[in-house]
């Protein structure tokens, strides 16, 4: 199902790149997403983002950097959205500031010490895994932001990431799929993402 959703996110965002009218409608969508995730994380043109799961069209990407001046690092598993992801970037004059790369969040190999920020998009998967490894590989303080559904949707986003996180900060949307955005501050002396 998981699978489902991301292909036609990819659909319509394919379309979206190619129709300077669609790319407009489809940033309006994230725009207060980011613009409260931007103020629930305090961040500012100092830190350094990493999206995890950016898409064709990295919209939370470019609008974290339009918002804050943060730099952006966004990755996807999927090969084929990174040069229409690189395109939509030179496009709109960004390659500077955002930089899209082929990687998975599930890999062992990811350097996650170099962000200040973790962004984990919606369809992450297996969402659990990668939360724990980025929390497990950053420095205290790296503050990361976790997108949950809404809870009629819940069963098809990786429903078993629960529990842990409920007494976090959190922001919620009015979006239709996007129910929240969780807050987590790796904490000094914390090795795993048990606690
Ligand atoms: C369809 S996008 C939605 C993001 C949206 N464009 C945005 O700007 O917020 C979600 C992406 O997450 C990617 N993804 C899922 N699991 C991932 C993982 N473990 N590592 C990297 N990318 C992943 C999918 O390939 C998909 O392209």
């Amino acid at each position: 199902m998981l699978n489902l959703i991301t292909n036609l996110t990819h659909k319509i965002e394919d379309r979206a790149v190619r129709a300077g009218f669609a790319f407009r409608v489809a940033s309006g969508y994230y725009r207060d997403v980011i613009e409260r995730e931007a103020t629930l994380a305090s961040i500012t043109k100092d830190d350094h983002i990493l999206c995890i799961g950016g898409g064709i069209c990295p919209f939370s990407a470019i609008l974290f950097h339009q918002r804050t001046g943060a730099r952006v690092t966004v990755i996807d598993n999927n090969a084929a959205c990174i040069p229409k992801a690189r395109e939509v970037i030179a496009r709109l004059g960004l390659a500077d500031f955002l930089t899209v790369i082929h990687q998975d969040g599930d890999c062992p190999d990811l350097q996650f010490d170099n962000f200040s920020v973790i962004h984990l998009a919606l369809q992450v998967s297996p969402m659990e895994r990668v939360f724990a490894r980025a929390v497990a590989a950053t420095a205290p303080g790296t503050r990361l932001l976790i997108r949950r559904p809404k809870k009629y949707l819940a069963n098809i986003y990786c429903p078993s990431f629960t529990g842990a996180l409920d007494d976090k900060p959190y922001t919620t949307h009015k979006s239709r799929n996007i129910g929240c955005t969780l807050l987590y501050i790796k904490q000094d002396g914390e090795l795993n993402g048990d606690n």
